[in-house]
């Protein structure tokens, strides 16, 4: 599906900053409950970001070694900076593409990967890559959100039109649905899902301003891509608005989930 996406579409020089505000949106706690690597392991986090998740798990394993991967080498950089900062001496960051990876097969203990597969244009190929990483018994966690912003009352038609014809452009984000069974399909076992109302997307009343200020930071780069979809600047800004001035009515809620799918390597 969605052929045309090559690019994380959400890229920009303030990335690192919005992912660093918007890990803190999160529970570290609940959305690490599934990262138990065994001692001394070998971690992966396949398309870090800021490195915010990297740095977590550095610290709560400590006698792990820990590796961020992302695409873009500006947030590889400023991870590893933010890390140093910390004095982390069990993690590093590196430049890499999450669906050809340079380590060396069945190397690395547990792989985390959050936010990222629904932005690959084949996320098969990180799946087989993830696969060929991990040692028999290796864990992968990943999390991702299902059909962001797209389920909320009331249904404003012409808002709900929009939503459809944009966002499915901007990530697949029916992904997770097909995920579990494409794990299965590689020969992971003990594949478990958890579901949850996302912290990020979710609003019940007016949407909160740590959550808006995300939200209005993810959408301003994809500016470009909404406008190429929607036929103009002029009706991206006025998605844009009317999505805001949505979220922002007291009578309005939506709601987006949290799937955090977890399997184990044959
Ligand atoms: C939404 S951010 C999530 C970052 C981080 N995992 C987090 O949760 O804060 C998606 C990240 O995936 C990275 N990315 C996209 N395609 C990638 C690829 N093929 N290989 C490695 N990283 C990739 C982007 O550069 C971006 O940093």
């Amino acid at each position: 599906m969605q052929g045309s996406r090559t690019d994380y579409v959400f890229d920009s020089d303030n990335e690192c900053a919005r992912l660093e505000r918007q890990a803190a949106l999160l529970s570290p706690e609940r959305h690490l409950r599934l990262v138990t690597p065994p001692p001394a392991a070998v971690v992966l986090d396949a398309g870090c970001g800021s490195g915010a998740i990297s740095r977590l798990i550095a610290k709560r394993h400590p006698d792990a070694r820990v590796t961020g991967v992302d695409l873009n080498p500006a947030y590889s950089a400023d991870a590893a900076r933010r890390a140093a900062a910390e004095g982390l001496s069990n993690l590093t960051f590196e430049t890499g593409d999450v669906t050809a990876l340079r380590f060396a097969d069945a190397s690395v203990d547990l792989i985390w990967t959050q936010f990222v597969l629904y932005f690959l244009p084949h996320p098969e190929l990180a799946l087989a890559e993830f696969r060929r990483l991990l040692r028999p018994g290796g864990r992968l966690v990943a999390v991702l959100h299902e059909d962001p912003l797209m389920k909320h009352e009331p249904c404003k038609s012409e808002l709900d039109a929009r939503l459809q014809q944009v966002i499915p452009r901007l990530a697949d984000i029916g992904l997770v649905r097909r995920l579990p069974m494409m794990l299965s399909a590689l020969g992971f076992r003990d594949v478990v899902v958890e579901v949850e109302l996302d912290p990020i997307y979710t609003a019940i009343g007016p949407i909160g301003a740590a959550q808006r200020r995300n939200l209005v930071e993810i959408l301003g780069p994809a500016r470009g891509r909404i406008a190429e979809i929607l036929g103009g600047a002029a009706a991206a800004d006025s998605f844009l608005a009317d999505l805001l001035a949505f979220l922002d009515d007291p009578g309005t809620s939506s709601y987006t989930t949290l799937w955090t799918v977890a399997a184990t390597a044959p």
